[in-house]
């Protein structure tokens, strides 16, 4: 799935969408149209694709159809989960100040929400990580305040991958009878999730980096153990965003997005069928350009954990390379990369995350990310190895 005579290296960014899920959307474009809210039989049929849909995302969780939310994608559900949740525990609580944990790496589309909640006179705690990435369940069990309405810890990190140890901080979250947020955009479908046994009460999902299609996501939200079948406990934990209709068991407005949905449960399905395949087969390749690179190209270190990291991404340090430039050249040859995320590139401050474990900012400034995934190939690895080291070489020669 490389654009004729290009080379894709940019997964973490957004994948293609792939061909069967193009397909059944194109069905729920063109004939299975109607509104899912509708009595006569095109709006059942839509009905059905909405329900399929819930349920098989709920499954690959092992949650159940109830549990899940769809929203436009992981900015919001993200939003919802921080948002919704802070403004429900301050109806609950009028006299508190709710209190919010995250981390100083977070994606913007929980640290801006932070920063946002902060603003409007809530308690954030910005949890420092280790030189990997990470954040102990130990910093998290410190940082747990009599008012803390919610822990939101990614599940794995968008630039370097670094996955965080969720079931452990599930455990302290859970004795502390606080509800813990993950944002697994980036870790879903990528790795294995399993919502009960990781204590996990609500799940970023996004769509478009598993081969579905853009503006599509969920969000996971657990349910309790004494609501009745079918029923959701969405309302009891959150407050919504937006005010409408019942859509979403009253939690999100809108007509539902069916083709979205429908599709992005179709690119859930076909990452269930081959999952531990294609998981091995990604590791493989990750660490084949890991060694090669490290081994081969002077002065590189690898950003993140060698081995508690996403199957398909690669961040990489090219001391005293403007990493930028890099990426334009790769470009130029047909490559794609990436520098920072690409979900706010056009920024020139170095990146929060490189910063945030340990970089100076020279060596932030000097780091691509490379991110692999279903149409990766052996020879795409060998080309971008062949020229790195060309143009690493050429790089330093005229600095
Ligand atoms: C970790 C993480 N969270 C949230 C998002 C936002 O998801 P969306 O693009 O669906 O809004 C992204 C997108 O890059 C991400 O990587």
């Amino acid at each position: 799935m490389n654009a004729k005579n290009r080379i894709y290296f940019d997964y973490n960014a957004t994948t293609p969408v792939h061909p069967e899920v193009v397909k059944i959307m194109d069905e729920f474009y063109l004939q299975k149209f109607g509104n899912a809210g509708s009595a006569h039989t095109f709006g059942l049929k839509a009905f059905e694709g909405v329900h399929w849909a819930r349920k098989t995302c709920a499954e690959f969780l092992r949650g159940k159809p109830e549990n899940i939310i769809f929203t436009s994608g992981g900015s919001e559900a993200d939003n919802l989960a921080l948002q919704g949740r802070l403004y429900k525990y301050k109806e609950e609580h009028p006299n508190s100040i709710p209190h919010l944990i995250i981390t100083s790496i977070e994606h913007p589309a929980v640290f801006e929400t932070a920063k946002f909640l902060e603003n409007q006179g809530f308690k954030v705690t910005y949890l420092s990580v280790n030189k990997e990435g990470a954040v102990s369940a130990k910093q998290v069990q410190e940082a747990i305040r009599e008012d803390t309405a919610l822990i939101s810890i990614m599940y794995a990190n968008n630039e370097i991958g670094t996955i965080n140890p969720i079931k452990e901080i599930g455990q302290v979250a859970k004795k502390a009878g606080i509800m813990l947020h993950t944002d697994a955009v980036q870790a879903f479908a990528k790795v294995k999730i399993d919502v009960q046994r990781e204590n996990i009460d609500l799940l970023s999902v996004s769509a478009h980096k598993f081969y579905g299609p853009k503006g599509i996501g969920f969000l996971y939200v657990k349910n309790d153990d004494d609501m009745e079948k079918n029923a959701s406990s969405a309302a009891k934990y959150l407050r919504p965003l937006m005010y409408g209709g019942s859509q979403e068991f009253n939690m999100r407005p809108a007509t539902e997005n069916v083709p979205g949905l429908v599709g992005m449960a179709k690119a859930v399905e076909l990452a269930e069928k081959d999952f531990d395949l294609e998981y091995s087969r990604l590791v493989k390749l990750r660490d084949y350009l890991i060694d090669h690179i490290l081994q081969e190209i002077p002065e590189t270190k690898l950003n993140g954990s060698r081995t508690n990291r996403l199957p398909h991404n690669v961040n990489i340090c090219f001391q005293n390379i403007y990493a930028y430039d890099l990426m334009i050249k790769l470009d130029a040859a047909g490559i794609a990369c990436s520098v920072g995320a690409a979900c706010h590139a056009g920024e020139t401050k170095p990146s929060r995350v490189l910063l945030g474990i340990g970089l100076n900012s020279d060596e932030a400034a000097a780091s691509l990310r490379f991110s692999l995934g279903r149409w990766t190939t052996q020879e795409h690895i060998d080309e971008l190895l062949r020229l790195l080291e060309k143009y690493v070489t050429e790089m330093r020669k005229k600095a």
